[in-house]
């Protein structure tokens, strides 16, 4: 474990490129596997947990050719999955723990164990094991809801499901299964989540449209009809940049090739009705449609004086990763920063409601836990200190960002908890100061 220091900056000025997207890699290792046709994926993330997915789908009998982050995945087709010679390691992986078995599900005849490593054991899959339950599938898991779990693959049947959460992960893993399935699935959203598995299932040529509240998903669909996906840089990443520029004195940066997914832009949104100068093109909400393509747009960043907000809980899928940098901002707006309607967080990498308040407390923030979420006064700055990063890469990216923009400097232990997505960011930090 490493422990790394962050003094403040005295400038941040340049040009960064965030690494790829993480959503976006993992989906496309895993319609590449199920292609029954060779899908070249160009920009994919090379971060452990997206190697834990190259990893996962070789061990299903997909090929995976290239180097870096030009790949061609030569996939088994939708029913074609192997049985891996033993369990499938999703390392620290959520979205590969929860997609994949959407798509094993219907291996008829085949069982497959996942497991990963400490944090993923903390993380429920009883979210995934009931809607594909439904379908036909049988998914048995340690104490009926954690890893590591078994999937029995089964002929599917289509359902309608309404999610009890605003999940992306939970809507993919039924989207996945939906296309093995007999008849047309409904998945009804509570409120609006990442839609890029929507969008890829679209390029696929699928038929997939959203009806309301519901995406409706035709089984049986066949192959998929996907030649080249091209990932677009995170904008989960890219925020801890947005972040740091928004808050060091002086700064100004671009950040290029940023995902702007309206689904995903949540976080730019807040940060600019907080006051912060953040220029570029971000998608409007498609409303019905699903896009084919994922919009891409540069993003100028420059440093002023914030406000606080409140961020209500439909606005929360849209800026679940990024809301421990609401946090950090709300340290140095003028006000009382809110965030309702986000008890997802405390099934993250770490729970991060506790993890969030307690690090930032730590820094020197008046901040304070609430049931789904946090309340923080603004101070006009923090103070500096030590912050743990509980094996939790945002928690890590987080006090990196407090850091620069602190009086005293942050100390951050566990710094290599970053490689999970974004393993270029103490370079990237280091080159715009
Ligand atoms: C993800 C969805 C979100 C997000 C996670 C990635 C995805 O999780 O927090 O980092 O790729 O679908 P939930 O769907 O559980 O909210």
């Amino acid at each position: 474990m490493s422990t790394v220091r962050f003094d403040p900056a005295r400038r941040l000025q340049g040009e960064l490129r965030p690494p790829a997207d993480k959503s976006i890699s993992h989906r496309s290792a895993m319609l590449g596997a199920m292609s029954a046709t060779p899908v070249r994926v160009r920009n994919y993330l090379q971060a452990d947990d997206t190697i834990s997915t190259l990893n996962a789908v070789r061990a299903l009998g997909a090929r995976v050719e290239g180097a870096g982050d030009e790949l061609t995945v030569h996939g088994v087709g939708p029913s074609g999955a192997c049985q891996p010679d033993g369990i499938i390691d999703v390392g620290n992986a959520g979205t590969l723990m929860r997609l994949l078995p959407g798509w094993l599900a219907a291996q008829e005849g085949r069982t497959f164990t996942l497991d990963g490593d400490d944090s993923i054991r903390r993380r429920p899959v009883d979210r995934i094991a009931t809607p594909l339950g439904l379908m036909g599938a049988r998914i048995e898991a340690r104490d009926g809801r954690l890893p590591p779990f078994t999937v029995r693959g089964a002929p599917l049947h289509a359902i309608t499901y309404e999610l009890p959460v605003a999940s992306a992960q939970i809507k993919s893993a039924v989207a996945l299964a939906a296309l093995s399935a007999e008849g047309e699935t409904t998945i009804v959203e509570p409120a609006p989540s990442r839609d890029h598995t929507e969008r890829m299932l679209s390029a696929a040529g699928v038929p997939v449209r959203r009806e309301g509240a519901g995406i409706v998903i035709a089984g049986g669909a066949g192959t998929l009809a996907l030649d080249e996906l091209v990932v677009p840089g995170d904008p989960s990443s890219a925020a801890f940049a947005i972040a740091a520029a928004l808050l060091v004195p002086g700064a100004r940066v671009v950040v290029r090739g940023v995902g702007t997914n309206h689904t995903r832009s949540g976080f730019v949104r807040i940060a600019q009705r907080m006051g912060g100068r953040i220029e570029g093109e971000l998608e409007d909400d498609p409303g019905a449609a699903i896009p084919a393509r994922e919009p891409v747009s540069d993003l100028e960043v420059a440093a002023g004086p914030l406000r606080a907000t409140v961020v209500e809980p439909d606005e929360v899928p849209l800026a679940i990763d990024e809301l421990p940098l609401v946090a950090l901002l709300g340290c140095f707006a003028e006000g009382e920063t809110v965030v309702r309607g986000a008890q997802e967080l405390r099934v993250k990498e770490s729970d991060r409601i506790a993890t969030v308040v307690d690090g930032l407390r730590g820094l020197g923030a008046d901040i304070e836990a609430t049931e789904d979420g946090f309340a923080v006064r603004g101070t006009g700055g923090l103070r500096g200190g030590t912050i743990a990063s509980h094996g939790d890469h945002r928690l890590a990216m987080l006090g990196a960002v407090a850091g620069l923009a602190s009086r005293d400097g942050v100390e951050v232990v566990g710094m290599d908890a970053a490689a999970v997505s974004y393993p270029t960011f103490e370079p990237d930090v280091a080159r715009l100061l």
